[in-house]
């Protein structure tokens, strides 16, 4: 018997990210499940700025939260803290996890003192930076999302318009080694691996094109890769996902070099939850259908402070 059967749940949704749309999506998903599987559950839609949240929780006296927004405040662990301050137990990571996430030097740092493969990088202060790193390089901002402003670079000549990109979203740049290789990501739930799904998009890496425009991105579940590949991924994404204290479902990027090696990117602390997101795919596929993956998360609701 679940923890929170019986208790008022509320899903929080929306948001003013730029990912409104695909949180509203997730959102309806959820609230769906929850009431499929008998919860009480009600629908927060917080549009921000003047919109209150805080209010609605007043309003609404929920037991605990679904987190289903992704993006600024959502994500970043603002919406994590206003929660702790109101005891409302919720789904997913911590505040410090969430902003560690969100944050790709913060990230990077915390992977380099854990020992957590990943591409070697650099915060772009000047032209030695770019030395360091030498082309191809990667140039991206430090917090964004959806590929937005990520450019790779091959010489010097288009050096200039990818910095120039990846700073108007963001004052802080990362330069990064660019990797040559497949795209894994690893779905996580409660600190294991529940398994990958490998992205092949039709474009020259995995932009804001491939992810939302194109229908010629595949998205093969599982991945076919060995089952050797399978174990380094998984564990890499596990550990990468611990390094950060990050907590309920997340889905971990890496990039699976040719020779074997394996990278990790990033972790997405508020996975998408559409009906055609990666994680329920993965999911599906270990026979865990999307119901139970909505509840297996909920059970993982806490408060971290
Ligand atoms: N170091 C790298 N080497 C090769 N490709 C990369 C590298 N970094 C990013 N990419 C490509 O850019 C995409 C977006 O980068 P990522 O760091 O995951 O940022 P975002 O938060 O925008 O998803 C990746 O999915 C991958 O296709
Ligand atoms: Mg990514």
């Amino acid at each position: 018997m679940s923890t929170y059967m019986g208790k008022r749940i509320g899903v929080i949704m929306g948001g003013p990210s730029s990912e409104r749309d695909v949180s509203l999506n997730s959102g309806r998903g959820i609230l769906a499940a929850l009431e499929a599987k008998g919860y009480e559950a009600v629908a927060i839609d917080w549009k921000g700025g003047s919109d209150d949240l805080g209010a609605h929780l007043r309003r609404e006296k929920i037991d605990a939260a679904w987190i289903a927004l992704h993006g600024t405040y959502g994500e970043d662990g603002c919406v994590q803290g206003l929660l702790e301050c109101y005891q409302v137990p919720y789904t997913g990571s911590g505040v410090l996890a969430s902003a560690l996430a969100m944050d790709k030097v913060a990230t990077r740092r915390i992977f380099d003192q854990e020992s957590i493969e990943s591409p070697r990088w650099r915060r772009f202060h000047g032209p030695a930076d770019v030395a360091r790193i030498g082309f191809p390089l990667v140039v991206k901002p430090s917090s964004e999302g959806s590929s937005v402003g990520v450019s790779i670079v091959k010489d010097q000549s288009t050096l200039q318009a990818a910095l120039d990109a990846a700073k108007k979203c963001h004052g802080i740049v990362l330069l990064e080694e660019y990797i040559k290789g497949r795209e894994i990501n690893v779905g996580i739930l409660d600190d294991e691996a529940l398994g990958e799904v490998e992205i092949r998009p039709a474009t020259e890496f995995y932009d804001y094109e491939a992810k939302y425009l194109r229908n010629d991105t595949q998205y093969l579940v599982p991945a076919p890769i060995t089952d050797s590949e399978r174990r380094v991924l998984h564990d890499l994404a596990v550990r990468a996902h611990k390094a950060l204290g990050c907590a309920g479902a997340t889905r971990v990027d890496l990039i699976l070099a040719e020779g074997g090696r394996a990278v990790c990117l990033e972790i997405n602390t508020l996975p998408g939850m559409t009906d055609h997101s990666l994680l329920p795919k993965i999911a599906a596929h270990r026979g865990m259908d999307y119901a139970t993956l909505v509840e297996r998360v909920l059970d993982s609701a806490r408060l971290h402070a």
